[in-house]
Order: structure tokens, then sequence, then C-alpha cells
């Protein structure tokens, strides 16, 4: 004959095992297991059983309670195992995933990045200055006053305020003068700005890497040195660099600089690339009234500047036919760079 304990471990196995879901499995945990559960209740007996019989239903008592909770654990994890099936079910693994897309640097990204890293290698440190600018800083201190033409080829955009989108990047050689003693080295990579009429060749939005040098007998020699070994390094070493008398207010001399390279589509033919020139003392003065000190004394100091045309050098180094195409976020365009 069975002993009541075993006919419950039977009941409670039996109907573990044919619990339909886990509402069901939890009633009879509850019923079994439960505070007031029926093995729990043969616990409680235990206590009123005479000491020698105490040993073998204790024993039993135990083997019960190990194989009940062993089912229900067992039974519950059927359920969680059926539960992810039928979910994963739901999937289609066949269908296609959403494809992530690998995005990659724009063109003109990549000729800055390109350029920042030959005149790094050269000491020049980044310097930085906003887009929008004032008027001092983008014509007075740089030698072109209200009065003069320049400002008119370089008319740009004002704001309310009478600030404006900054004509060129020079308005930063200003700024790290203001802000350091020479001797100064740096390149500042930026937007310029220009009300011109936009066509395969003009935008109103440009980019442009501005360099300055200033140190004690600073000469052409270097301001040519530099941009030749630039040129050399972004166009290959057979790059022929030339340098043309030109005007700018706030360089004197002030030279255009044209390269002729194989890396060149149509190749010989001179290009311009960048407008450079040795910093007016004129552009010193005003430097040092602003600062109110005598920094940089004309009589001491010479400098070099230099204002590159990214987007001119993309387009030259890429063969892209159209300064357009640069903004116009067109992924067939913007995939050949990749
Ligand atoms: N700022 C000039 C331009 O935008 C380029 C330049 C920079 C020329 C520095 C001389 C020195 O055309």
């Amino acid at each position: 004959m069975l002993h009541p304990l075993e006919e419950l471990r039977a009941d409670a196995l039996r109907e573990i095992e044919c619990a339909p879901n886990e509402q069901a499995l939890e009633a009879a945990r509850v019923k079994y297991l439960g505070k007031n559960g029926s093995i729990s209740a043969w616990g409680e007996q235990m206590k009123l059983l005479a000491k020698e019989e105490k040993p073998v239903l204790g024993k039993l008592l135990n083997e019960v309670r190990a194989a009940v909770t062993a089912a229900l654990e067992e039974r519950a994890e059927q359920f969680r195992a059926k539960k992810e099936t039928d979910a994963l079910a739901r999937i289609d693994i066949s269908l296609p995933g959403t494809p992530h897309e690998r995005g990659s640097l724009h063109p003109l990204t990549q000729i800055l990045d390109r350029s920042i890293a030959i005149f790094r290698r050269m000491g020049f440190a980044l310097a930085e200055g906003p887009d929008i600018e004032d008027e001092w800083r983008c014509f007075d201190a740089l030698n072109t006053p209200p009065d003069h033409p320049a400002r008119n080829e370089q008319d740009t955009f004002y704001l309310p305020d009478g600030r404006l989108l900054r004509t060129h990047t020079s308005t930063v050689q200003i700024r790290a003068m203001q802000a350091a003693l020479p001797p100064i080295r740096v390149i500042a990579p930026g937007a310029a700005y220009r009300r011109d009429e936009v066509d395969a060749t003009h935008s109103a939005q440009f980019h442009q890497i501005e360099g300055l040098y200033v140190d004690e007998n600073v000469s052409v020699a270097d301001l040519k040195g530099a941009l030749e070994f630039f040129m050399r390094e972004l166009f290959g070493n057979d790059t022929a660099v030339r340098f043309l008398p030109h005007y700018f207010p706030f360089t004197e001399p002030s030279l255009e600089v044209y390269v002729k390279s194989k890396a060149v589509k149509g190749g010989e033919q001179w290009i311009e690339v960048a407008g450079c020139g040795m910093v007016h003392p004129a552009v010193f003065e005003q430097v040092n009234t602003a600062r109110g000190d005598d920094a940089y004394d004309p009589e001491k100091w010479t400098g070099y500047a230099f204002g590159l045309g990214m987007d001119r050098l993309a387009m030259v180094l890429f063969d892209i036919p159209d300064i357009r195409f640069f903004a116009q976020n067109d992924l067939r365009f913007l995939k050949q760079f990749s």
C-alpha cells in the first residue's frame, strides 16, 4: 500500500505534468508547496509524530518536496521555451534585413583632412574663428578700410546688427594675433561667404584654409617653400608650382599660386589654387592698436599668410566639374568618393 505522502506525490506530479498553462501551474504550486499547501501541511504534522517515526517520514517528505519542486521547474521551463519558439515562429527569417548603410567622408572633408595633416607636419597649429564676424576683423584690420575697392569685390551678407558672414578666413589671422604673442604658426580651415552669382565655379559658401606664420626673419622664400611642399604632398612630387604677382590689401608683396600636375585630369595647364603674401605692416599695426601693446612690432617681426581654396583643390584633384555638387547632397555624386 502506498503511504499517503506517496499518493500525494503522484497526484502532484500528474497535475503538474498536465497543467495546460502557467496559471494552472502556479495554482498547483500553491496547492502543494504554498504556505497552506498540502506538502507544507505535512511538515507541520511532523512535529506531532513519535520520535522513531520522524526520520523515516522526514526523509520521505523531503523526497516528495524535492520531486514536486523539480517537476514544477521543469514544467515552467517548458512554458518558457514554448513562448520563445512561438515568438520566433512569427518572424520570417527569410525576409531581407534592414540594410545598414555605411557612410563615407564628403570629398571636401577628405581634402580638408589631408591638407590639415600636411600642415601639421610642418608645425602649424589649428586656429579657428566664427563664420559670423565683425567688419573690423574681416576688412579694417586687414588693411581694407570702408572706401577700399576690394570691399566691393568681396561683398558679403550683412546681419541687421552690422556683423557679416566672413568673406575669407583671413579674419582668423587677426584673432590669432590678438590672442597670442609671436612667433605664431597657425592654419584656420573653415567656410567663407560671398555674394557671388552662383555658377559652376562660384558658390555663396566655399571653404578655405588660412595660414599665418609670424616670426623674426620670415621671408618670401619661406612662404614659397612651405606652399611648394604642401602642393607636392597633395598633388605628387612632379607638381610644378608657380607664383604670380597679385594684389591683396593685407599682404605686400602679394602672390597668386598656380599648380600644374599630372594628378590633375587634362594635366598640362596652370590652375590657380591660392592667394598669399607677406603680412602687411599695417595689419600688424592694427593688431597692436587693438591689443594695446607693441607685440607685433613690424620692425621686429615679419610673416607670411596664405589662403587656399578648398573647393577648388577638391574639384581639381577629384575632377569635379561643378562646385554646386558639393552642397546638393546627391548620393550618386557623394558615393563616388567613398
Ligand atoms: N583672403 C584671400 C582671399 O580670400 C586669400 C589670402 C589669404 C591672400 C592670405 C593673402 C594672404 O582671396
